[in-house]
């Protein structure tokens, strides 16, 4: 309890969560196997502010979305999680599930990759928005379906009257995943959580979903996660990135700062993976060589080192995450345009 001659302390802390929805603090989750635990996410640190976006990136299997789902409380019982996530200064880890799902939705919602998985078929989406209104406000049906109607149209379905009736297979993919954002939008969240939302769209449609959200974010004062293995699109659709290589952050900054200097071998990685528009169409499509470690094994010094082209003696030791520059952090020993 932090008592008033401490008052310096509570402004310091009041102003840390006002500057903040969400703080994850040393997140840590491991999964039971046969085979041994799987450490799937280490030590992860991160920070969302109102009105921005946060952007996670990273190969498959990094952690990305083990992190989402340990601070959505979405793991179940197989998942260990210890650190902390606090969500307008609420601890999430360890809350009881009740709790938890009254968070859900309207605190804290989420945009999967697939819309279809999570759409019901057999409903019109104008009663699956109405659904979620309702579920987050004592309203009448006549008024849930007209802010349903809203909800649609700031998402920028056209004519949302009318398609507020069709069924989810009657719209193409990126209209689906418009539902499914006026759907998280229903409850006014601090924070959304969109994991991979654009993965199945195609390139126009990708843009402008992210677009959409860009636009949301500022509109509702909401803080985005957004989740990808593009750093292409990261850069161009976040304000701060967090790039993770076997469940750690191995490099975070404000996004332009990231991407005008970019330290860690694996973010350098990464951008070099971006298929480039100018690329002749015959040209292989470039991926990072090797594959990440095996989270059921212990990793002795550096995850990447047995990919990275820098590697060198103190590679052996694991490097921590620590800030190299004003606001950019990165792990790394041999860091990219800094002298030794
Ligand atoms: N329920 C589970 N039990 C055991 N291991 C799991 C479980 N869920 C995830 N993992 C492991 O945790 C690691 C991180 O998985 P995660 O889904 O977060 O990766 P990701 O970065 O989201 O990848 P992708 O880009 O493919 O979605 C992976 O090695 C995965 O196999
Ligand atoms: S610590 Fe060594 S192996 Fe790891 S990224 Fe840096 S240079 Fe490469
Ligand atoms: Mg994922």
């Amino acid at each position: 309890m932090v008592t008033s001659t401490e008052g310096g302390i509570v402004s310091t802390i009041n102003s840390v969560a006002m500057e903040h929805s969400l703080i994850v603090e040393r997140l840590s989750v491991s999964f039971k196997s046969g085979a041994g635990d799987v450490h799937a996410v280490n030590d992860v640190s991160l920070r969302v502010t109102p009105g921005k976006t946060l952007g996670i990136v990273g190969e498959s299997g990094s952690g990305k979305s083990v992190t989402v789902r340990a601070v959505m409380g979405l793991l179940g019982h197989s998942a260990t999680v210890t650190g902390s996530a606090c969500l307008d200064g609420e601890e999430l880890v360890g809350m009881p599930e009740d709790q938890l799902r009254r968070r859900r939705g309207i605190k804290m919602a989420m945009v999967f990759q697939d819309p279809m998985s999570s759409l019901n078929p057999t409903m019109r989406i104008g009663s699956q928005v109405a659904e979620a209104v309702r579920q987050h406000r004592k309203v009448g049906r006549r008024e849930a379906w007209s802010e349903a109607v809203a909800l649609l149209r700031s998402v920028r379905v056209p004519d949302p009257e009318r398609r507020a009736r069709d069924y989810p297979h009657q719209l193409s993919g990126g209209m689906r995943q418009r539902v499914m954002i006026a759907m998280a939008l229903s409850a006014r969240p601090s924070v959304l959580f969109a994991d991979e939302p654009t993965t199945a769209l195609d390139v126009t449609t990708q843009a402008q979903i992210l677009t959409l959200l860009d636009d949301l974010k500022q509109r509702y004062g909401m803080g985005v996660v957004l989740i990808t293995h593009d750093l292409g699109i990261a850069a161009r659709h976040t304000d701060d990135l967090a790039v993770m290589y076997a469940g750690r952050v191995v490099e975070s900054a404000p996004t332009k700062t990231l991407i005008g200097a970019i330290r860690m071998p694996y973010t350098q990685a990464l951008m070099d993976a971006i298929p480039r528009i100018d690329a002749p169409s015959h040209s292989p499509l470039a991926s990072i060589e090797g594959s990440p470690p095996d989270p059921s094994k212990p990793i002795l010094g550096c995850a990447f080192a047995p990919r990275c082209p820098r590697v060198g003696d103190r590679c052996t030791t694991t490097p921590l995450l620590a800030e190299g520059e004003p606001g950019h952090r990165w792990a790394c020993w041999y860091p990219l345009g800094v002298d030794a």
